[in-house]
């Protein structure tokens, strides 16, 4: 800032597993955004290193750190992101579209992921025609699209009612357990961390718990 270097993250030694449910809690500016963006590959670390499958990770270009993510990370964002052009089955598919999956291939398994997350009569609306919730299932299911191995969710009920986090919280978990996948969920929030196997908390950007 202003030529000055700030500090974010200090000394983080953090491991996940395969098939882990991992919760990042932590104060707001503690850097759980900034850490999720260093392990998808959306910023660079100054210092230390990030192991992903026993391969040190180390972007040599912007497009090599979009290769990498879009083969191995899926994002879910708190305020969705979702394209306003695209309805629900083609802001799915955009991400095999990215990579150049076949078509047909493409639109199958977005309409399966559509329906497992419980929007199979949503698939031609507009995001401006769903509710946050239905927003974020979308964005799920656009996450999962190219069957990656870790879900980084960024806060990812912050935007939403009580009742409708609860939702998203129990979707998430059952993708994790039925789909085997490893997930870092951040948040603030003590409910959406009980869900989780285990919780790493962020203070002043270091693993303090
Ligand atoms: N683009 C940026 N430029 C400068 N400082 C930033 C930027 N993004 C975040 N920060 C600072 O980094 C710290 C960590 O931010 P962040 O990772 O967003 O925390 P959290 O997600 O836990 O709220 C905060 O103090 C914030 O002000
Ligand atoms: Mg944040």
């Amino acid at each position: 800032m202003a030529g000055q270097p700030l500090t974010v993250l200090t000394d983080v030694d953090l491991a996940l597993e395969r098939g882990e449910f991992v919760a990042l809690q932590g104060a707001s500016g503690s850097g759980k955004s900034t850490l999720l963006q260093l392990l998808g590959g959306l910023d660079a670390p100054s210092a230390g290193e990030i192991i992903f499958k026993g391969k040190s990770v180390q972007h040599q270009t912007p497009q090599a750190a979009a290769i990498f993510r879009g083969l191995h990370i899926g994002f879910v964002f708190q305020a969705y992101h979702l394209l306003p052009d695209l309805d629900a089955l083609e802001n799915v598919y955009l991400p095999a579209q990215v990579q150049r999956a076949p078509q047909t291939k493409a639109v199958a398994r977005a309409r399966e992921l559509l329906d497992a997350v419980g929007l199979a009569n949503r698939m031609t609306h507009l995001p401006t025609e769903l509710s946050g919730g239905e927003q974020q299932r979308v964005a799920i299911a656009r996450a999962l699209m190219n069957e990656p191995e870790i879900i980084l969710a960024d806060e990812p009920t912050g935007n939403l009612d009580t009742g409708t986090e609860a939702e998203i919280i129990a979707l998430l978990a059952q993708l994790h357990r039925d789909r085997n996948l490893t997930l870092l969920v951040a948040t603030h929030d003590d409910v959406v961390a009980a869900a989780a196997q285990r919780i790493v908390r962020l203070k002043d950007g270091r693993v303090a718990d």
